[in-house]
């Protein structure tokens, strides 16, 4: 039992003793954002993990982030606060099915969203993140045929972007469909001079609306600095978190859901990880991400191309 314990406490004087950091993704509860060492997007928190001199990394995301950085930094233990917290992307994606994908299709590269398991990113070339993904595409060759998953939206996005056909992996973030493109416009008429951010793991039909399409990090930054006092967000509503803390007076409106409201959008494995947990987890040195050492090796090749791709 955890009666008596003064968390907060006990995670800043654990922090220290194990020479740890803290990494939180955006999507975390609030609580979490503000005693973490770093909050970033996906591109960052690698960029985190591989540099860190820190002995122990408690990331707090979903597996495939803190698999990411065991995959960077080998030597370090990382630990997640609930090993369950998954991705509907990840998911989506088994190796086995992902490989014979890949087997048919012999001609073309796999660029491959970050939001896999590590079993996918060693069957992949060069992996991307929201805020890469369109960069490194237009680095490839225009003969050069790809597989683009697990993220179908992601994908579509970047493709309209840059007017390139690619071959679609169907997979889907369950947070991310569950926007209803009626109550945004609802939203959208009853706010006219709201821009409108949103994430490209949105459908198009949410991102056609959008002002500007972004990671998290861009998303932030563009409602940190947009000129007008109130701003739609099409993401998970717990960034909202960090532009009230940056721009208290401007007003952060959640995309809705089809009821009408923004808390369907909450991530339910990102939700998993709890104060009470991250403390165990710092205390504990456990639950710990472990990888055979020939699957870490193979996955961080498509992971170095993507440091190296995304500058
Ligand atoms: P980014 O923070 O890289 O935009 O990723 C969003 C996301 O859905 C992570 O699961
Ligand atoms: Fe996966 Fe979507 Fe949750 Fe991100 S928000 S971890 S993509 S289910």
């Amino acid at each position: 039992s955890l009666a008596g314990v003064d968390v907060i406490e006990e995670i800043n004087r654990l922090r220290k003793e194990r020479n740890a950091i803290i990494l939180a993704h955006y999507y975390q509860k609030p609580e979490i954002q503000d005693i973490a060492d770093f909050v970033g997007d996906s591109l960052e928190l690698s960029r985190k993990a591989a540099e860190t001199d820190a002995d122990v990394i408690a990331f707090c995301g979903v597996k495939f982030m803190a698999e990411t950085a065991k995959i960077l930094s080998p030597e370090k233990i990382v630990v997640l606060p609930d090993l369950d917290a998954g991705c509907s992307l990840e998911d989506s994606c088994p190796p086995d099915k992902f490989k014979a994908f890949r087997e048919e299709h012999p001609d073309h590269i796999a660029l491959t969203y970050i939001n896999c398991s590590a079993e996918v990113k060693a069957l992949s070339d060069i992996i991307v993140t929201s805020s890469s993904a369109e960069h490194i595409l237009k680095q490839i060759p225009l003969d050069q045929k790809v597989i683009f998953g697990p993220d179908k939206h992601l994908g579509g996005y970047i493709a309209r972007q840059t007017g390139r056909d690619m071959l679609l992996w169907p997979g889907v973030c369950i947070v991310h469909e569950a926007f209803s493109e009626t109550e945004l416009l609802k939203l959208k008429q009853q706010h006219p001079d709201a821009p409108v951010a949103a994430h490209p793991e949105c459908p198009a039909y949410i991102v056609d609306h959008a002002d500007m399409v972004g990671s998290t990090s861009a998303i932030l930054k563009y409602a940190k600095e947009f000129d007008g006092d109130t701003i739609i967000i099409a993401t998970e509503p717990h960034i909202i978190h960090q532009m009230e803390k940056a721009v208290p007076e401007k007003n952060f409106i959640g995309a809705p859901g089809a009821d009408g409201n923004c808390n369907c959008n909450i991530c339910p494995y990102m939700a998993l990880n709890t104060m009470e947990k991250l403390y165990v987890a710092l205390r504990d040195l456990e639950p710990r991400i472990e990888m055979d050492e020939e699957l870490r090796l193979q996955a961080k090749k498509s992971l170095d191309r993507m440091l190296e791709m995304a500058s």
